[in-house]
């Protein structure tokens, strides 16, 4: 892994010194098990060969300093008074802040000491895009707190610590897909997950298909989308339906069949979530046979059926993501695309015949600004390994 040259220079610019480690921690894409983690189903998330990057250096006193390099911004609190989300000098916390301020505060409570530090923070990953910029940020203090402090957490609690700062920091209900991805990434694989009982494995994609990633270049933001009102929807629907179904706690409990007797339960907009959520747990643990069984078009086909119920049923797509899918399925060589993510913006995540992905890019974005108007963005990324830290320097 080899930092971004910027990353180097504007520390030892900043702090007049070098960093004595650099953290990195990818985002992901998400290929099938759209909305599902929260629900306890399945996932298959792929760490892509985009990072938050992070270069530390500890200082001897219980101030972390962190240079958002992106933003030309920089922070300093003292991470053993967070509760306030305030700075050393009393003021409110910039909001990108609750991230590192909240990871700070999540270890703490789960009784993992921190030392201060000056950091510099980069990111390759696009902010509100679907990528998981904010999970990567996350993971990247996480790791960088437990090298430079000197304990040791396995990679799944700390990936659930990331959450918790997520969700009782930051105020979003994510799931723990993100934090999962960003942690445990497998070069050239896909991540199959079960979101109740933890176990994982590694999917290798076929070698003759590329993963293209488009973007809207629409954002949003996950605190402020629709988000946690879909995450209570489905709560919900498992209070429901739990009076007729006793032994479920999760919608991943429900069965395809038992769905449709007892769908009518439900009140409409409740029905179309739990809907999605319940049939896209079935078609996850399709899909995974299918990547399997190396069977790439019915995968692909998966995707797409996954991706008009997410727009559908779920209703967390937009018309500009809508138009990339659209487009993406009828050129030569893709065989699946859906948006990737919270959804309301951001990218879409296509699976395209290694041959044809140049002329894919090229079409894509050339009809998305025929009919949209604007300018998408495409990366073809590679699936990346998981978060790490590289020794950097002397003390
Ligand atoms: C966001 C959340 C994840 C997951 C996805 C939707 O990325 O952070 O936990 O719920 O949306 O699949």
């Amino acid at each position: 892994m080899i930092p971004p040259d910027h990353l180097l220079s504007s520390f030892a610019n900043i702090y007049q010194q070098p960093p004595t480690l650099i953290a990195y921690a990818p985002g992901r894409v998400n290929l099938i098990g759209g909305h599902t983690d929260y629900n306890d189903g399945w996932v298959l998330p792929v760490a892509i060969d985009r990072y938050a990057w992070l270069a530390a250096r500890p200082s001897s006193s219980d101030i972390a300093t962190i240079h958002a390099l992106d933003l030309d911004e920089s922070v300093s609190f003292n991470i053993h008074q967070l509760d306030d989300k305030i700075d050393i000098k009393n003021r409110p916390l910039p909001k990108w802040a609750h991230y590192p301020a909240g990871v700070a505060w999540s270890l703490q409570r789960n009784n993992l000491t921190l030392t201060g530090f000056d950091a510099a923070l980069t990111s390759t990953v696009p902010v509100g895009s679907g990528l998981s910029s904010s999970a990567a940020v996350e993971v990247a203090f996480a790791v960088t707190w437990e090298a430079i402090t000197g304990w040791q957490a396995d990679r799944m609690s700390l990936a659930q610590l990331c959450q918790s700062a997520e969700n009782q920091y930051v105020g979003v209900n994510s799931g723990l897909m993100d934090q999962f991805a960003s942690m445990h990434g497998v070069v050239g694989n896909a991540l199959f997950f079960d979101c109740r009982t933890l176990e994982w494995e590694p999917v290798p994609l076929p070698e003759n298909v590329a993963l293209v990633i488009a973007d809207t270049t629409v954002r949003r933001t996950l605190g402020d989308s629709a988000y946690n009102e879909r995450r209570a929807a489905c709560e919900e629907a498992v209070r429901i339906l739990s009076d007729h179904l006793p032994n479920i706690t999760a919608l991943r409990d429900v069965e395809v069949q038992d769905f449709e007797t007892h769908q009518h339960l439900l009140p409409p907009v409740i029905r179309r979530r739990a809907e999605h959520v319940v049939r896209e747990c079935a078609r996850t643990l399709r899909g995974v046979e299918k990547l399997q069984a190396g069977d790439v078009s019915s995968f692909g086909a998966l995707m797409i059926e996954g991706n008009a119920s997410l727009r559908d049923l779920y209703e967390v797509s937009c018309p500009e993501l809508d138009a990339l899918v659209e487009i993406a399925t009828s050129l030569p060589g893709c065989f699946g695309s859906r948006l990737t993510g919270a959804g309301f913006g951001g990218c879409t995540v296509n699976l395209v015949e290694q041959a044809h992905a140049e002329s894919f890019a090229h079409e894509l974005t050339a009809e998305y600004k025929v009919r949209v108007g604007k300018d998408a963005t495409i990366w073809i990324c590679q699936a990346a390994e998981g978060a790490g830290v590289i020794e950097w320097g002397s003390e």
